[in-house]
């Protein structure tokens, strides 16, 4: 069996080595132009001279939870794309967004603004069922991140193409219910992929919707969210803040105003890095079982862009 690696980063020397030492019979090798035909690819943001000369592989295997960039390039209709299903990410999306919530519920930008001048003013106790939580996505993300913030005893809704039903999380589902999921947020996580679908779909139109004070938690991809409407909504007011993790150019230009904004956050696309270990494991269990005859979770539909 031959499997082609291809990673553009740093690390591509350890993704090998260690993708060599779990498929012991493979040959394993990270790909260039013109290289022999491959079983399987594993990679991230390959080139289209990969896809165009490797026409017989079996699966795809993209070394992230998102394919927007993947889904860019000509893909043959039959290639069967496999995403990471959580591999690690679940618990730091959790970490994340927890933290966001609970730093702004808390009021613990404010304290750090106080230690400046060594203040020492208590803040108003404030009530957990004021600040319902909206996640944008049920997936194997936004599920997950809905358990952590149900230990913390918020009100949790959240929002799916499909219906869900998920124990203590009021799931709206569909355009059709889109406007009440969105009323019924006071801070809203978003977790949806990006696709032809939901592209700019956090604009001024559905962030006006949300309560009054409403804060925003972008840990998915920049090209959902309107950048412009959201600096609008946060100057008049009726947004708090934010939380963003992801931009519509990364790295955020230094003269980006979300860097010097005062109720804005920034972080480097870091809310929930590819961890190498359970990847491989993960990945290398699948072609186990594609080698076996058998299912797989995580395939890719083409035409629904996730
Ligand atoms: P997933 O399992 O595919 O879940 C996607 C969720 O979004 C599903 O609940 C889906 O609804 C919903 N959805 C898709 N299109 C929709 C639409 N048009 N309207 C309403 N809901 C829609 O994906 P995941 O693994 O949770 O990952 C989510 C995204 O997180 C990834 O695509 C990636 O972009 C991002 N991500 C970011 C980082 C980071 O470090 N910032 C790390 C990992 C992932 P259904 O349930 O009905 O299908
Ligand atoms: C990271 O952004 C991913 O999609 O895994």
């Amino acid at each position: 069996m031959r499997v082609a690696f291809y990673e553009p980063g740093a690390r591509a020397d350890l993704w090998l080595q260690e993708l060599r030492a779990a498929l012991p019979h493979a040959l394993v090798a990270h790909w260039e132009a013109g290289a022999p035909p491959a079983d399987y690819a594993v990679t991230w943001a390959p080139p289209q001279q990969l896809i165009d000369e490797q026409t017989g592989l079996k699966a795809l295997f993209n070394i992230g939870a998102g394919v927007d960039r993947l889904l860019q390039l000509r893909l043959p209709s039959h290639l069967r794309v496999v995403r990471l299903d959580d591999a690690g990410m679940g618990v730091q999306m959790a970490e994340y967004v927890c933290h966001a919530l609970i730093r702004h519920f808390r009021e613990f930008e404010t304290y750090a603004g106080q230690q400046l001048e060594s203040g020492w003013t208590q803040r108003p106790p404030r009530t957990r069922s004021e600040f319902p939580v909206g996640i944008m996505g049920l997936g194997v993300l936004g599920e997950k991140v809905a358990q952590a913030v149900r230990q913390f005893e918020f009100p949790v809704g959240g929002w799916s193409r499909t219906a869900r039903r998920i124990d203590g999380v009021r799931c709206f589902a569909g355009q059709a219910e889109f406007g009440d999921f969105l009323a019924a947020t006071k801070v809203l996580v978003c977790l949806l992929p990006l696709t032809a679908d939901t592209q700019d779909i956090l604009c001024h139109a559905s962030l006006s919707r949300l309560q009054a004070g409403a804060y925003v938690i972008n840990v998915a991809r920049g090209g959902l969210l309107v950048e412009d409407d959201l600096l609008a909504l946060v100057d008049s007011g009726h947004l708090a803040g934010a939380m963003l993790d992801v931009f519509r150019t990364e790295p955020l230009p230094l003269d980006h105003p979300f860097w010097r904004h005062p109720k804005i956050q920034v972080t480097p696309h870091t809310s929930a890095q590819t961890r190498r270990d359970e990847s491989i494991a993960q990945i290398v269990g699948k072609i186990n079982a594609l080698e076996r005859g058998e299912p797989i979770a995580g395939i890719v539909d083409l035409e629904r862009g996730y």
